[in-house]
């Protein structure tokens, strides 16, 4: 967590909680270890950890195109100003109206199955994405190169699908592989490139390897880096990568407030955030770093519950801290990814404000709002 203990303290007052905010400078921090790992390499953003319009807007000043998987991201694509090269229309199930928009903007798209060939708009760009058919380090759910994965053709398809897409006019740039999210061990990556790289001689020179995604935060990028260079140049590839994590997870922190505590067979501290704002420990048993901001006597070991009825609602486990008091605020870290971006509705619940801390600004509060906090009504507002 990046953010002075006081500058949340007056967030959270002013904007109320629960609350996701983000430090700017570890944003700009995080873009730049990715290009200083990944140097000339073309950068695309997958929005879908965190596609919140001001962090498009300034990923897009910085040069970084945008990976979408759906209508709705190719529309907050194009309305932060984004087009042709720098977007790419993913997805295993693409719809008709995606690929339309796609070639509107005259997005490159990657192909995910033979059978989608002949969908694609005349005259495409065009990847092939690659199951290298492999077990990877992270929770189940998140693992997409696995055999039994819905993603990507096998080894075997992919030469003919580059002929095929060849042989239907499209310009078929070359391969694409990402083979899960909030990857662990950093030889899944070498294992996964090497399974590509030895495709050169059925496949001859590509013009574009798309590397993907998925880096853990601790991960070593220079290794990946240097891993995913030797692959690119196996075919004499322009190196493309899709971080989504990496890049905005360290600067996004929710801020929740304890309501209460409970003793029964276990510690329970109930805070206000629960798997409706952060979805992650619920959904694949996330671990995220929780901090207390609060000082105290005796520590004890406490679960961070949340208020929905559901058992499963519990946003981490066995977190030692001093003893709650009611209003005292919690920080859970590295929530910038796939936190407000899963958040959602149910129990009629609000989905948070978001805000951004940004210190020195020029002319400029040290916190910018950069969405509102939901209100009920926001939540009815398309049912009849
Ligand atoms: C095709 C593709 N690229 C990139 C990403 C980004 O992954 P991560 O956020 O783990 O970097 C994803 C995530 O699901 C993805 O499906």
């Amino acid at each position: 967590m990046t953010i002075p203990t006081t500058a949340l303290q007056t967030a959270a007052e002013r904007f109320g909680t629960p609350l996701y905010v983000y430090d700017a400078a570890e944003l700009d921090a995080a873009l730049a270890r990715v290009r200083s790992a990944f140097g000339t390499a073309r950068v695309y953003y997958a929005m879908k950890a965190n596609p919140n319009l001001t962090l498009l807007r300034r990923l897009n000043a910085a040069g970084v195109g945008f990976e979408c998987v759906s209508s709705g991201e190719l529309a907050r694509a194009e309305a932060v100003g984004a087009s042709g090269e720098r977007i790419l229309v993913n997805g295993p199930a693409k719809s008709e109206a995606e690929y339309l928009t796609g070639a509107r903007l005259g997005a490159t798209f990657i192909v995910d199955r033979e059978e989608e060939v002949p969908l694609l708009p005349p005259h495409s760009r065009a990847l092939v994405r690659v199951n290298p058919a492999l077990a990877v380090s992270t929770h189940d759910h998140l693992a997409t190169g696995a055999a039994g994965s819905k993603f990507g053709v096998t080894l075997a398809q992919a030469p003919r699908v580059l002929d095929a897409l060849r042989d239907a006019g499209h310009t078929a740039l070359g391969l694409h592989v990402h083979i899960g999210s909030a990857i662990r061990d950093a030889h899944d990556f070498t294992a996964a490139f090497g399974r590509l790289s030895e495709m050169r001689e059925q496949t001859g020179p590509l013009a574009v390897l798309d590397a993907g995604g998925g880096w853990g935060l601790d991960a070593d990028l220079h290794g990946i880096a240097r891993e995913a260079r030797a692959a690119a140049s196996a075919f004499g590839a322009e190196l493309w990568v899709e971080p989504g994590r990496y890049l905005v997870a360290r600067a996004g922190t929710l801020l929740t407030r304890v309501v209460g505590t409970k003793r029964t067979g276990r510690n329970f501290c109930l805070v206000d955030a629960g798997m409706t704002e952060l979805l992650r420990p619920m959904l694949y048993g996330a671990e995220h770093p929780v901090t207390p901001l609060w000082d105290g006597g005796e520590v004890e070991t406490w679960d961070i519950a949340g208020p929905a009825c559901e058992s499963g609602d519990l946003l981490a486990r066995d977190i030692s801290m001093p003893q709650p008091t009611r209003g005292a605020l919690v920080a859970i870290g590295e929530a910038g990814a796939y936190g407000a971006a899963m958040s959602g509705t149910y129990l009629t619940r609000s989905r948070p404000a978001e805000a951004l801390y940004e210190p020195g600004r020029e002319g400029g509060a040290d916190w910018t709002v950069i969405r509102h906090r939901e209100t009920p009504q926001d939540v009815w507002a398309a049912e009849i």
